[in-house]
């Protein structure tokens, strides 16, 4: 996982807005020409991949309109390290400092109310991404809205590549020809709601392929590389060759698992991941997984964008249904042109984007 160093208390860049992305928020808002107007995003953690994909994303989109310039923005990137406690505070202090919008990827997306009731109380319009409060909390208030992805979508479109995997060449995974495939899922988080759908999904797309499946065993790993390798390890060293895939929740665990069988040299690519990270789709065109469902993190940031553009100018949101966007996502997967021999990884299998 890629680390990060962003200042807990603020990495901040302040940054010239372009006129035309900016351009009529003065009489909402107040601020006078030659004022700073100030953006909170605030991530959950600093050092997870797809999240700082999407936060340097959205740096690059206000940076852009520095070119048309005509106001100063103060955008202020902000990570929680974990704590639910520490978000708040931080969102309490951007509030009394006069933010003017928030951009929040919630610790515990259970807590959602609390930020809710700074954020209506001080009048600043909130933007939930990646991580979904529950639904209750969304309807609390009216400027209160949601970016992110068809979780259920994701999994589901993760089933379909190891089923496609499976159908066209058999023997590459169902090892020990039961008709069964005997898999381990790895889950991202803990009651998060992406690990919960994506978990289901991805199993409920493989059967209805009509591939039969059989859980081995499965264990959480937070998203991260590392637990990702610990738990490869852990139950290779309990299954062994009774694990015929690996279906993870997100990338960087997949390339954990991939980080596991590198290091004993096992011979095993069955690995299926969501995301499309670099490394991931690069784990995807040297063939040592099955492929990746690209989520478009730079979608989402635009959405992000539009967003708050359009409610510092008064403007009606575009994109949004209830309050709710979600942004697209396509398959990456490792193109099958020779029939894999039974047990041998596939190097000479090309990658293709669809
Ligand atoms: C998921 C993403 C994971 C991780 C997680 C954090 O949508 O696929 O890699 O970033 O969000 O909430």
């Amino acid at each position: 996982m890629k680390r990060r160093n962003w200042a807990i208390v603020a990495l901040a860049a302040v940054i010239a807005a372009g006129a035309a992305g900016f351009a009529a928020y003065d009489a909402d808002t107040g601020t006078q020409e030659g004022q700073t107007l100030k953006i909170g995003l605030f991530a959950y953690r600093g050092d997870d991949t797809f999240i700082s994909n999407l936060n340097n994303s959205f740096r690059d989109l206000v940076n852009a309109s520095e070119k048309e310039q005509s106001k100063n923005i103060y955008l202020s990137i902000q990570e929680a390290g974990m704590s639910q406690a520490t978000q708040n505070s931080q969102i309490e202090r951007a509030i009394a400092l006069g933010y003017k919008i928030l951009c929040v990827n919630l610790v515990d997306r259970t807590s959602a109310a609390y930020v809710i009731d700074q954020a209506m109380e001080a009048d600043v319009p909130i933007i939930f991404y990646n991580r979904e409060p529950v639904q209750a909390d969304m309807r609390k208030w009216d400027k209160v809205f949601y970016v992110g992805t068809d979780a259920t979508m994701n999994g589901v479109l993760e089933g379909r590549i190891a089923a496609n995997a499976c159908k066209a060449s058999p023997e590459s995974m169902d090892l020990n020809n039961d008709g069964i495939i005997q898999y381990i899922m790895i889950e991202g988080e803990f009651r998060h709601q992406d690990a919960i759908l994506r978990t289901e999904g991805s199993i409920q797309a493989m059967q209805e392929a009509g591939i039969a499946v059989e859980k081995l065993d499965g264990g959480v790993a937070n998203w991260e590389r590392s637990q990702g390798a610990a738990l490869a390890k852990e139950f290779f060293a309990k299954y062994g060759s009774q694990i015929e895939l690996f279906i993870c929740n997100n990338d960087d665990m997949a390339l954990g698992v991939i980080d596991y069988v590198d290091s004993e040299n096992l011979n095993f690519t069955n690995i299926v991941g969501i995301d499309g990270t670099p490394q991931g789709l690069d784990a995807v065109a040297k063939g040592k997984m099955l492929g990746t469902v690209v989520i478009d993190y730079e979608t989402q940031a635009q959405l992000m964008y539009d967003l708050v553009r359009r409610q510092l100018s008064g403007e009606a949101p575009e994109d949004f249904e209830d309050r709710y966007a979600r942004a697209p996502m396509r398959v990456v997967e490792r193109e099958r042109r020779v029939a894999a021999k039974p047990g041998l990884p596939e190097r000479s299998f090309e990658n293709m984007e669809k």
